[in-house]
């Protein structure tokens, strides 16, 4: 066994195996002498003179006092705004080279070993939380031109039995040179400090730098500061921001897993992204990802800098060196998994609510949204539907007549979404989903059988908490592969038996979520439960521990029982969503379908969406979904929304009028609330909610060929749909921090009223070719400008240069997809413009990687309109019946004398010149399937 595990876990008597010992010699190292891309640099007395008052608070959380915290090492100054108990540089704390430096195969990175720092006399110096490894070796792999990774392990330890038991794929192109970085070394000779730093080499900005100090590996505890070169940093998650810019002043945000509303300050939400990008100076940009699944915390410094502080598992970055913002979020999606691609119907509106008293009252909802014509594409049912709240069944007396209700309503389009919650109800005899799983052993066990209540069967060893079910809850271990399988039978059986139609799964409570930690159920005390160092994320409620609203650190998960809760808590929703979509494929075979998970880690974007959880009905709430929604973009999770209208609290008009209205751009655009408050459908408010609503849905609808094309990039290219301004303007300083306003894709631009009472709105226009989407016609200002915002409007503006597919709106995609195609062409200076449109079936399964789907490109250029079938001429699935009817272009200068398509005129009735607002509308039925060439004399 090896030293660090044997000390890591304790044993106990149920069967628990050590991880390392289960994953060890998986990969060996190699190593050999070939050229790796390092230099040293000087810094005299290795204390970069930027660091001024950028200090690592020695124990946050502790509120030190002088004697205290110099007796333990530290130092103390006391300085206002700054952490008065401090550690001392790395010339003191931290680490020293420790041996040679080796370079990998194939120019692909090195390793050096580095040893704690010692004292004068020898001894190795202080140790904040106790377990400290003392023999680390430093990797560096070179992954391509753009995506390095660094990590630190225990000496001779396997690495990779230290990663999260979560698949990632580094590139393998390997570096030429066009590398963008260069990593160096503070020394490679033995005994002197231990730092390095990342290059970026073309502008010479240090994008990683731990040379302020305090790197630390220990059991329960790991530490490592960068200073950044630049303020303009963003992400992490999940958590509430008021901006979308984070704030540098010594913010801390705890990141692990947690059933937390949003809204609240400095706690943790639902998922756990710990990843960060960063705008420099001169307009690059840069990503980092900590892949570790542990609780762990990050302080932003104001000089500026991060520390990270996690409790468990390996320090492994990932570093993306971009250098534009949308191909930082493509080299890490490359890494942890692009996002799935959502069937058509799944961009469309949709309707929920948890308080739906039985099946009536659901069609009541659907009845009013059609009576106002509001496009409609899914209907959900929470939680009510089911007896006793338990998973996979239906309450026999309020919606008994579900799975009429779901044939009937679906007839006419609609599709179908059921919640499913992971807790499954402990009931032994007339509930099989929990007999069936107990006898597959799919349920998490307490680590050490002498943790179980008192009175619980001395051969059961099941962790019970309490969810919805009357009754204690067992919760199953998805990363084991019996589980997954009864999953997937669970909802088989639910889907046949009960001849429930549904069409997606949406899925909740997965963080996992348990009401009554420390009273109900009970963790008692152990390191794990109660590390040494308990994070951020352990500051919060009743308890002010770990396991506040979930489950005990202390137990057990994975194929050999080989991981603690306390490794892997926050991959249980992760886990969730990947056994859901995997159940999900099978049972609906051949049909494309989507999983909507409340909980998310790195890579879910793969397998799940997701909503931003249990918001407020508050203009506040309102414009903080748009940072939630963009962050998730940049997580890879494009396909994110909150709940339209808010989920606690009476949703009062205007606001949900206007939440409307920026909600039918959200990607996953769907109206809920809690039963608690009253219904908040469109429908109920059909002389005004209800009009705004259809206004801003129906462009949604015409603009979905659009959004759909962007998932197709998303998914098989990467990058986010829905993107901060500075995304496509990261040379202009101000759309760095604009997070009142978003874009879909590269080419239109919202800007939602986020204020009661308000008739205008502030539009930040970055200097370009800007079109107003209603009228077409050219805006003459740009920078900051006062557009007028009626109650009934939302602003939408269209970038000169692209193209972009629509289509005519109708009742839901089903109708929609069937209608005319058109263009919009908003021109730019050099008279040019470029789109696509991505097309297929929208609802079989692998259509991408069967080839079964169609591409047309358009491109304007001068005097032509070129119009190609790129990819299949829709032969292979049936192809695109419909026409192209419709061709807008924006910023046509003067009247054509004439127009050919394909060489033969066109007749002068088929076009019209707007002179006023200088657009042109071209009316020919153009052929989806054939290519054309226009001109324009
Ligand atoms: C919590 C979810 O976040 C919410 O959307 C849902 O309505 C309730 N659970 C009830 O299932």
């Amino acid at each position: 066994m090896d030293q660090i595990y044997s000390r890591l876990f304790f044993a106990c008597n149920c069967g628990y195996r050590y991880r390392s010992a289960y994953r060890a010699n998986r990969i060996g190292h190699r190593a050999n002498n070939s050229i790796a891309l390092h230099t040293n640099y000087d810094y005299g007395n290795n204390v970069p003179p930027s660091v001024n008052y950028d200090r690592i608070e020695c124990y946050p959380f502790k509120n030190m006092v002088e004697e205290n915290c110099t007796a333990s090492g530290c130092l103390w100054d006391s300085v206002n705004g700054y952490p008065n108990c401090y550690l001392p540089d790395s010339s003191v704390y931290g680490y020293e080279i420790d041996g040679e430096l080796m370079n990998l195969p194939d120019e692909a990175g090195f390793k050096i070993d580095i040893r704690r720092r010692r004292n004068e006399d020898d001894s190795i110096i202080f140790s904040l939380y106790g377990g400290d490894i003392d023999q680390v070796t430093f990797e560096v792999n070179y992954y391509s031109d753009s995506t390095l990774s660094f990590a630190f392990y225990p000496k001779n330890e396997d690495r990779f039995g230290l990663r999260p038991p979560v698949t990632v794929t580094p590139p393998t192109t390997g570096v030429t040179e066009d590398i963008q970085y260069e990593v160096q070394l503070s020394s490679n000779e033995k005994g002197q400090p231990f730092n390095f730093q990342i290059i970026r080499k073309n502008s010479g900005a240090v994008i990683f730098d731990t040379s302020m100090g305090g790197l630390t590996i220990a059991e329960q505890f790991l530490m490592i500061s960068t200073t950044l070169p630049t303020h303009y940093l963003y992400g992490f998650g999940e958590n509430t921001h008021d901006t979308l810019l984070h704030d540098m002043n010594y913010r801390m945000w705890p990141i692990f897993s947690r059933g937390q509303a949003p809204g609240k300050r400095d706690v943790n939400a639902y998922g756990a992204q710990p990843f960060y990008m960063a705008s420099e100076e001169d307009g690059s940009s840069h990503g980092v990802f900590l892949f570790n699944s542990h609780a762990m915390d990050v302080t932003t410094m104001p000089n500026p800098g991060i520390t990270f502080r996690a409790i468990g598992g390996m320090l492994e970055f990932f570093v993306f060196l971009g250098p534009q913002p949308e191909s930082v979020v493509k080299q890490y999606g490359d890494v942890i998994g692009r996002t799935f691609m959502p069937p058509y119907f799944a961009l469309g509106f949709q309707l929920s609510r948890w308080g739906y008293k039985n099946t009536s009252e659901i069609r009541d909802a659907i009845d009013r949204t059609r009576a106002v014509e509001i496009p409609h594409d899914i209907q959900y049912v929470d939680i009510d539907y089911m007896d006793k709240r338990r998973d996979f069944t239906i309450d026999p007396v309020n919606f008994a007549d579900l799975p009429a209700l779901v044939d009937e309503v679906k007839r006419d389009g609609l599709k179908f979404g059921i919640i499913l919650d992971p807790a499954i109800a402990h009931e032994l005899f007339g509930y099989p989903p929990f007999s069936r799983g107990d006898k597959d052993k799919v349920f998490v066990q307490w680590a050490n059988s002498t943790y179980k209540p008192d009175g619980q069967a001395a051969n059961d060893n099941n962790l019970y908490g309490r969810v919805w079910p009357r009754r204690e809850t067992a919760f199953p271990d998805f990363l084991k592969n019996a589980t997954k399988q009864w999953w997937t039978e669970e909802i088989r059986l639910f889907h046949e038996e009960q001849k429930l139609n549904f069409d997606l799964l949406w899925i909740d409570m997965n963080e996992p979520s348990n009401f009554l930690t420390g009273t109900l159920l009970k963790c008692p005390p152990n390191r794990w439960d109660d590390p040494p160092y308990e994070t951020m994320a352990a500051n919060v409620g009743a308890t002010g521990r770990l396991s506040e609203k979930t489950i005990c650190m202390a137990s057990l998960f994975g194929e050999e029982d080989e991981f603690l809760h306390y490794e892997v808590h926050s991959l249980y929703g992760h886990s969730h969503a990947m056994a859901t979509q995997s159940a999900v494929r099978q049972v609906l075979a051949g049909k494309r379908s989507m999983v909507l998970s409340r909980s998310t880690f790195a890579g879910s974007g793969k397998y799940a969406g997701h909503w931003l959880g249990d918001n407020y009905s508050t203009w506040k709430q309102m414009a903080n979904s748009i940072i939630g929604m963009v962050e998730f973009n940049m997580f890879n999770i494009p396909y994110v929304g909150p709940d339209i209208c808010g989920f606690n609290l009476n949703a009062e008009e205007e606001m949900c009028e206007r939440w409307m209205e920026l909600g039918a751009f959200y990607p996953f655009s769907r109206n809920h609330n809690s039963f608690l408050f009253k219904d908040q459908d469109p429908g109920e408010w059909p002389d005004t909610v209800a009009v705004s609503s259809l206004k801003a849905l129906n462009i949604r609808y015409r603009l979905l060929p659009y959004l759909y094309t962007l998932f197709y990039d998303s998914h098989t290219v990467g990058g986010t749909v829905a993107r901060p301004l500075y995304h496509e303007y990261p040379m202009d300083i101000n759309a760095r921090s604009i997070d009142k306003q978003f874009m879909w894709g590269p080419a239109l631009l919202i800007s939602p009223v986020l204020q009661p009472g308000e008739t205008s709105v502030e539009v930040y226009l970055p200097e370009d070719v800007w079109y107003d989407y209603y009228t077409g016609i050219r805006i003459t200002a740009s920078g900051s400008n006062t557009f007028s915002a009626p109650r009934d409007y939302i602003n939408l503006h269209l970038r000169g240069g692209y193209i972009l597919p629509a289509q005519k709106p109708a009742l839901n995609t089903m109708i929609s997809r069937n209608n005319n195609f058109e263009l919009l062409v908003p021109l730019d200076d050099n008279n040019y413009a470029i789109g696509k449109l991505f097309w297929d079936d929208g609802e079989s399964v692998n259509t991408i990687e069967d080839g079964l789907y169609q591409i047309n490109t358009f491109e304007f250029s001068g005097e032509t309109l070129n119009i190609k079938v790129e990819k299949g001429s829709g032969d292979a699935w049936g192809g695109i019946s419909q026409l192209l009817d419709t061709i807008q272009f924006m910023g046509w200068s003067s009247e054509p004398a004439k127009i050919s398509v394909n060489g033969a005129d066109v007749e002068t009735t088929l076009y019209e010149y707007n002179e006023t607002s200088k657009n042109l509308f071209l009316f020919y039925k153009f052929s989806m399937n054939e290519d054309y060439v226009v001109e324009f004399r």
